[in-house]
């Protein structure tokens, strides 16, 4: 859930002189306004976050892990929120969690059998329920029924098993009044917001190297949940775009200054009012466009939902391969959602799944992982990746004859083959490129003709495919 924000001078100005009052802060980083006035640390240059990018980037596919009390109930992790479940009947949750056959190295073991890189958990999503140890704190796991820094297991395992490690985090809190009348119960929203300083620390210290930090529902915009107190005193939906104006700030500045001081590396979405370093692109249709100057995430469910559902559907083998590889021939990434059962297991279907992912990418992983989207750019044919010389043409439709032409390369071809085998050939003159690939040799959901160039397809601008600039 995103709002846009304009920017309005006088919330700037507010802000100016928070600032001022807050020189202490201010030393830590060097600061911006974000559009909705809330002062921000300057992104770094573009080689240092281009650094800090290029394993989360060469590693293209993750899995993310909704998992936590939601889970017992099977209904989403949104269910305290929709079902409207009292703070303290939900807490009582934290009485029957004790995940018999919670495993981390089996979740990694999934995560790999699926040609996965990288993992993202959920330390602690809206509910406020701490999946590790916060000595500020007891709503944990720690401090309930399972005993158990299920972080540090997870951690541990994805460490173990050569994966980039993943965090999620949830800087809002759904026991706070705070959160939903910041101003109203603006002390109260403070404790919130020191818990989300304190937890920070706690997760960035106390784990060793974090790879990646998943931030959801950190942003001003989130507060109020959408409303705000009207002229005479009346609760009304804040008009769309238009950001919150209330006293409370959630001063991410200041996270922004310790995270980057704890975990210099680590890469941040963009979800919490910080500079981020990769876009988070949501569901199924927020695929967008093709996009390689801003990093970018498609993020999406396996099985409907992000926390366990009981009578989820777990999506064909062949949406989750066109997902993936519309993802890399726009240059992004993709993480795919399962949400473990509340004992702790992948649930075998969605693991199966996973698994059928994991033996397509071992034939054709080549020209997903290490690549980059392009040079062509996407169109009714498919799309294309490219690493090194190699150009990979991701072809998901043909035009019916096996043939499929594009526009000029500005390079040359010095081969063609496909990948996994089979008939191919080509023709590129000044005006177009050709290749046929006769029936028998198609592949569905996707047919990939490697062109192996005579240069670096990296040196070459990216080149419009349909004539109607289609993306
Ligand atoms: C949405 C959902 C949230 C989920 C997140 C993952 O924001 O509301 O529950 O964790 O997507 O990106």
């Amino acid at each position: 859930m995103k709002i846009k924000i304009a920017s309005i001078p006088h919330v700037i100005f507010m802000h100016l002189s928070k600032l001022c009052r807050n020189a202490a802060a201010a030393c830590l980083a060097l600061l911006t306004l974000a559009a909705n006035g809330q002062p921000q640390p300057a992104a770094d240059t573009a080689p240092q976050k281009d650094a800090r990018l290029a394993a989360w980037r060469d590693a293209r596919f993750g899995l993310f892990i909704h998992w936590g009390l939601y889970s017992i109930i099977g209904r989403g992790e949104w269910v305290q929120w929709n079902e409207q479940i009292p703070v303290d009947e939900y807490a009582r949750l934290a009485d029957q969690f004790r995940p018999a056959n919670f495993d981390a190295k089996a979740w990694v073991a999934v995560a790999k059998s699926a040609g996965m890189k990288y993992m993202v958990l959920t330390t602690r999503h809206h509910d406020g329920f701490a999946l590790f140890d916060d000595p500020g704190n007891d709503f944990t796991s720690v401090a309930t029924a399972a005993h158990r820094d299920f972080v540090a297991d997870y951690v541990k395992a994805a460490r173990d098993g050569g994966m980039l490690v993943g965090l999620y985090y949830s800087p809002l809190d759904w026991r706070y009044p705070g959160f939903f009348f910041p101003d109203l119960q603006l002390k109260n929203a403070e404790t919130m917001r020191d818990q989300y300083h304190r937890q920070m620390r706690e997760l960035l210290s106390n784990y060793g190297k974090i790879d990646i930090l998943f931030f959801d529902g950190g942003e001003q915009n989130w507060l109020g949940f959408g409303g705000q107190w009207g002229p005479s005193a009346q609760w009304q939906k804040r008009p769309a775009g238009q950001s919150y104006k209330g006293r409370f700030n959630w001063q991410s500045d200041q996270v922004y200054a310790m995270l980057r001081q704890l975990q210099p590396g680590v890469v941040i979405n963009g979800r919490a009012d910080m500079p981020e370093d990769f876009h988070s692109r949501e569901g199924d249709g927020a695929l967008g466009n093709f996009d390689s100057d801003h990093p970018w995430e498609l993020c999406t469910t396996l099985a409907g939902a992000w926390g366990w559902q009981t009578n989820g559907t777990v999506k064909p083998l062949r949406d989750c391969i066109l997902l993936l590889v519309k993802a890399a021939g726009r240059d992004g990434n993709f993480i795919l959602n399962v949400g473990p059962r509340p004992d702790g297991l992948i649930d075998p279907p969605q693991a199966r799944r996973l698994k059928e992912i994991g033996d397509w990418l071992d034939k054709f992983g080549e020209s997903i992982y290490g690549t980059r989207g392009g040079p062509f750019l996407p169109g009714a044919y498919g799309v294309s990746t490219y690493r090194d010389k190699r150009i990979y043409l991701h072809v998901l439709n043909w035009a019916g004859d096996g043939k499929l032409t594009l526009p000029a390369l500005p390079a040359k071809i010095l081969r063609a083959s496909l990948l996994g085998g089979g008939a191919v050939t080509f023709s590129q003159s000044e005006q177009r490129v050709e290749v046929s690939v006769p029936v028998a040799s198609q592949n569905a959901p996707d047919t990939i003709v490697v062109l192996e160039l005579d240069q670096p397809a990296s040196g070459l601008k990216t080149i419009p495919v349909d004539p109607s600039g289609a993306k």
